[in-house]
């Protein structure tokens, strides 16, 4: 197949950050996109409604012109959040859905939960109202290897979750494990995953083989080759459970190039050609807009995009670019190490 016609993607969780580099990398999102779930650890954290409606007012004034994007709205949970301010900001349309970050699971991530009781009548509303909770899904307890956290959050919190909330719609996001694919595909409670490009494309030879290499590392850490394939069965599976979030999270080079560097990985520019290369290759194009325009909307119910975007074949690898450049710096683009012959040519 040359070409490949599909109804205009989403990206079910995207951090876009603020200022200078909100403006930079929200283009190359809006090009291919036409809306994403918005992450809230900016610094200090939109945990409020009222931060949110700011936050979006930032987000759609950086907008290129001409272009149509659509931010959805998140809150970033905290022990202190109120109850009545996420039902109000759920039933105005204006917050799509709420983010739990574990305290200390990742970039910006100390105001988030150390406690699920705590937040246990925030979570009882949300059930009650349809509004869907986002999670970061690894532990934080520094006698867990970091390669095991996603599997022991699903024992520890996903699973007795389930049990005490039932109707609690939950999206399990950026899983990168065998035992999540098996955990969310036997589910039986409104459960659904997301799955980034990376972690479709790369295992953790990448960051690990040959050198240490700051552009591959992001969280949860990239796992071994066989859970690498567990993702991309998942996703070339045409199951609704799973669908694209990219995690395209953009720092700085001085930010990533440092002994103790940020996690996160930019995928926002190439991230379509990717997926298509990969499903190619899984033999599973019919699948792509399953796992990119249709299971998102589904699950989150809301409609599909009217627009389309169509993909197309070239035998020679196509060029994407290496790094973009913000105020801040410039931020480098993934590479995903193989030929990439996919290219989006209408976006907006
Ligand atoms: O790699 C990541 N980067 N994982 C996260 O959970 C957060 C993100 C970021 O904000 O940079
Ligand atoms: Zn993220």
């Amino acid at each position: 197949m040359q070409k490949l016609t599909i109804k205009r993607p989403d990206d079910w969780h995207l951090h876009l950050r603020d200022g200078e580099m909100l403006k930079a990398v929200l283009p190359h999102t809006a090009q291919d996109f036409g809306r994403a779930i918005i992450m809230p650890n900016l610094v200090p954290p939109v945990t409020t409604t009222k931060m949110a409606e700011a936050y979006q007012a930032r987000i759609m004034a950086a907008v290129p012109q001409g272009m149509d994007f659509t931010p959805l709205m998140v809150l970033y949970l905290t022990e202190d959040t109120d109850p009545a301010d996420v039902r109000a900001g759920f039933e105005s349309g204006l917050i799509t859905a709420v983010k739990l970050y574990p305290a200390g699971a990742t970039t910006n991530s100390a105001s988030g939960v150390r406690t699920m009781e705590n937040v246990m009548p925030v979570l009882e509303v949300m059930a009650e109202i349809g509004m869907p909770l986002c999670v970061h899904g690894e532990v934080t307890d520094s006698d867990i290897d970091i390669f095991d956290r996603e599997a022991v959050f699903i024992d520890r919190v996903l699973d007795p979750l389930g049990v005490r909330l039932p109707n609690l719609r939950v999206v399990f996001e950026h899983i990168t494990t065998k035992q999540a694919v098996d955990y969310v595909s036997q589910a039986s409670r409104a459960l659904a995953a997301t799955i980034t490009t990376h972690h479709l494309m790369i295992n953790r030879n990448a960051y690990l083989a040959g050198g240490i290499k700051p552009h591959y590392y992001c969280l949860p850490v990239a796992k071994r080759e066989s859970h690498r394939k567990a993702l991309v069965a998942a996703a070339t599976s045409g199951d609704p459970r799973f669908f694209l979030g990219t995690d395209s999270a953009p720092h700085t080079e001085p930010n990533k190039l440092q002994a103790c560097g940020c996690a996160g990985i930019f995928t926002a520019p190439n991230t379509m050609g990717c997926l298509a290369q990969l499903f190619e290759e899984a033999q599973a194009l019919d699948k792509l807009e399953g796992f990119t325009s249709l299971h998102g909307p589904a699950f989150y119910k809301l409609p599909v995009n009217d627009a389309e975007m169509t993909l197309v074949r070239s035998d020679d690898p196509v060029r994407y670019p290496e790094t973009i450049e913000t105020a801040d710096g410039p931020v480098m683009v993934f590479d995903p190490l193989c030929p990439i012959h996919w290219k989006p040519v209408t976006g907006a």
